[in-house]
């Protein structure tokens, strides 16, 4: 009975112990998560928020892109694209007060690879594809000023002419001019279905 009494205090003791010493770490963690954990009225709105700008994005891109194609073939929309692409999201960002980017961990363009907070999800996307699991939208705090929205990009394939397989869907020639303006290219071989890369906007919050 003594035993059990002194073991069981032991016991509390220990707990208490752990509490204890668990206490100052969260509340450090409350204090410094404070600023920057979002509420879920900013969460809903960011989720929202991103989305209607992802897809003003990607409708302005590739309905540029799309007539560009027709006018001028690949060669032609590719040097449209290297013009283009980078001006027009930058002054959609402006007007939607935000930052917007789209980064890969295979790259064409060498400003769109990751900062590290943005390789982290990319690695938690294509751990995602891995696993099988459904790719959806996110928003991250970045500190007590700003959040990040994050969503995949997928290749359809309209997109395989410029970033399918080399000699198969994307032309020996059409890559010729590609990899004049990118000699770094890395964004090619992919198929239509797969993880291209994500969007990443930032906002204030
Ligand atoms: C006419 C060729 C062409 C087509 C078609 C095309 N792209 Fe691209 N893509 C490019 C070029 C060129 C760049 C680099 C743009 C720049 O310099 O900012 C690029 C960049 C990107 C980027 C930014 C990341 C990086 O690698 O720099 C993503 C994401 C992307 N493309 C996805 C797609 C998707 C998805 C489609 C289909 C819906 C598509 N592309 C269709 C030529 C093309």
């Amino acid at each position: 009975m003594k035993w059990k009494t002194t073991s069981l205090l032991g016991l509390f003791s220990l707990l208490f112990l752990f509490t204890c010493q668990n206490r100052p770490a969260s509340g450090e963690n409350a204090s410094a998560g404070q600023g920057a954990a979002l509420t879920p009225e900013e969460q809903e709105a960011f989720l929202a928020k991103g989305a209607d700008i992802t897809s003003a994005t990607f409708s302005a891109l590739s309905g540029r892109l799309r007539s560009a194609l027709q006018q001028e073939g690949v060669a032609g929309a590719v040097q449209y694209c290297n013009l283009v692409a980078y001006p027009l999201v930058d002054s959609l960002s402006q007007a939607h007060n935000a930052t917007i980017r789209r980064a890969s961990l295979k790259v064409r363009n060498p400003k769109d690879k990751p900062t590290s907070a943005e390789l982290a999800v990319l690695e938690e996307y294509h751990a995602h594809v891995k696993a099988g699991e459904p790719l959806l939208p996110m928003v991250k705090a970045i500190d007590g000023s700003r959040a990040a929205y994050y969503a995949p990009i997928l290749i359809q394939e309209a997109c395989l002419q410029c970033h399918g397989k080399l000699g198969e869907t994307l032309k020996e020639e059409d890559y010729a001019v590609i990899e004049k303006l990118y000699p770094e290219d890395e964004a090619v071989g992919y198929q239509a279905g797969d993880l291209r890369g994500m969007w990443s906007v930032t906002f204030q919050r």
